[in-house]
């Protein structure tokens, strides 16, 4: 990601290099006897910075975070290497009923509530093994999120159906469960809902759509390991659900899949796929062979065995994430201009990642949203703030889309089974290209060990950037 450093400098703190807390860096500042600058635009409880700290890093100014605080993940621990060791001893390195892998996914269903679970190679085949058990056939249409990671909507392809997109909703991100409807045709069959960055979709409001247009419903869960809505786990809110282990997830196994379901038939959908289509030993198509069409999609112990190891601090690692976002959206919400993360009171966010809007209105300029969030955004980068912009455009703006290159000859929008001709336009998704415009994100600065303390030195660069319109003018977009 632009602007994100997964690993964290190893050069010396520049200037002091202390850490201190936002109190003690303006107390200090004010003891010297500095003259004091109150930033004219910052809001709440105003911003301090002493004369000399308040120029810009991006002009030349020292940095208001210091080099080598931020923590790189995952952090690996001693139960995480004794566990991989124990595969390596045992000398089981697969299978689906090796035991990490059917200890994974035992762990993992209980943990997410549902019946089944299915560990697999990554969160694309999980997804496609959901697409494959909904029964999708060629030409039929499958509703998804018009920004999320490519796989949300490729996952669709993977099995001849065809990806239809619908805008966000701006303040949560994911997919506006009031333009849904308006998508859906007689060849539509299910709906992915994406849980971007950690924040579970309207999922009530998507089911009971889904129910009323008989479409079956398959979470991408991939950035939300242990969300909650209404008291449920993300992954055990619709027909199935499905997650990411790569590595720089919040649950993190190198890379790999978990697919959820409380569906017998699913599941055993699903195990076919992952499984050749192999289907002799499972119970719904006992007795059939290789009938059913499918991949390679097993995961190995190596992952099984690190991921069993995570499970135990997913909760514990995500109330970190919880606590270090909490301090930035208090913060940052004090500042004018700043709009911080929002989640609705029926569900919690995990944080996967934290994405932050701007609004230049609010501070009275009038400037292009995308040229204001180019010049914060570098100036933030300069001050030490590893913030920077994920996807830059929405799915369906890909020319894999706009050329519908699929399978080549237009295959499988071509196929004789689809509906009426999809076209794919960017300008189609306008909360999406707003949202791009004029916000930006931090991930895994806000993962443990990283702590209140870094979100601190954070806030103070965000404060010292808005303090000044004229400076932040001065840097290039
Ligand atoms: C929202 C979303 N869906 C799907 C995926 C695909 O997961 P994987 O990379 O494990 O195949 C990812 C991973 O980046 C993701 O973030």
């Amino acid at each position: 990601m632009e602007g994100e450093s997964r690993r964290s400098p190893q050069s010396p703190p520049e200037g002091n290099g202390r850490r201190v807390s936002r109190r003690r860096f303006v107390k200090g500042v004010a003891a010297l006897g500095a003259p004091l600058f109150l930033g004219k635009f910052a809001g709440g409880q105003g911003t301090i910075v002493s004369a000399n700290q308040k120029r810009l890093a991006a002009l030349g100014g020292p940095r208001a975070v210091p080099r080598g605080l931020q923590k790189g993940w995952p952090l690996i621990t001693e139960e995480d290497k004794a566990a991989v060791m124990k595969v390596l001893e045992r000398g089981v390195l697969w299978g689906t009923d090796a035991p990490e892998t059917a200890a994974l996914e035992k762990e993992w269903a209980e943990f997410i509530g549902t019946k089944h679970c299915i560990a697999t190679n990554g969160g694309t085949a999980a997804l496609h093994m959901g697409v494959a058990a909904a029964g999708i056939e060629p030409g039929d249409e499958v509703i998804t999120c018009a920004y999320s990671w490519f796989a949300s909507a490729s996952c669709i392809i993977h099995h001849n159906g065809i990806p239809v997109f619908v805008d966000i909703q701006p303040r949560t991100f994911n997919i506006d469960p009031a333009k849904i409807e308006e998508k859906i045709t007689p060849k539509s069959r299910a709906i992915i809902p994406v849980h971007l960055f950690g924040l579970p979709a309207d999922m009530d409001e998507i089911s009971a759509i889904a129910k009323k247009h008989n479409l079956i419903v398959i979470e991408d869960a991939c950035q939300s390991h242990g969300a909650m809505y209404k008291g449920k786990r993300a992954g055990n809110l619709a027909d199935m659900g499905t997650f990411s282990l790569n590595g720089t997830k919040n649950l993190p196994g190198g890379e790999g899949g978990l697919f959820n379901t409380n569906s017998d038939l699913y599941a055993d959908r699903a195990e076919a796929l992952r499984m050749f289509g192999e289907i002799e030993h499972i119970p719904h198509f006992r007795g059939r062979g290789f009938s059913e069409f499918g991949w390679n999609y097993r995961t190995q112990e190596f992952t099984a065995a690190f991921t069993r190891a995570r499970i135990k601090r997913l909760d514990a690692e995500n109330a970190v994430r919880q606590e270090n976002a909490a301090y930035l959206t208090k913060h940052l919400g004090e500042i004018r201009g700043v709009i911080p993360a929002y989640v609705p009171s029926d569900r919690t966010h995990v944080y996967h990642m934290y994405r932050i809007r701007l609004d230049p209105a609010a501070l009275g300029l009038s400037i292009d949203p995308r040229t204001f969030r180019a010049r914060v955004q570098k100036a933030l980068n300069a001050e030490g703030v590893p913030i920077g912009g994920w996807k830059g455009s929405p799915i369906p703006s890909h020319n894999l889309f706009k050329l519908k290159a699929g399978y080549g000859k237009g295959c499988p929008w071509s196929c004789p089974h689809a509906g009426k001709e999809i076209v794919y336009r960017e300008e189609d998704y306008p909360e999406t290209l707003r949202m791009l415009d004029d916000s930006f994100c931090m991930t895994s600065a806000l993962y443990p060990p990283n702590g209140v303390e870094l979100m601190e030195h954070y806030v103070n660069a965000f404060e010292k950037v808005f303090a000044d319109m004229d400076q932040l003018m001065k840097v290039s977009a």
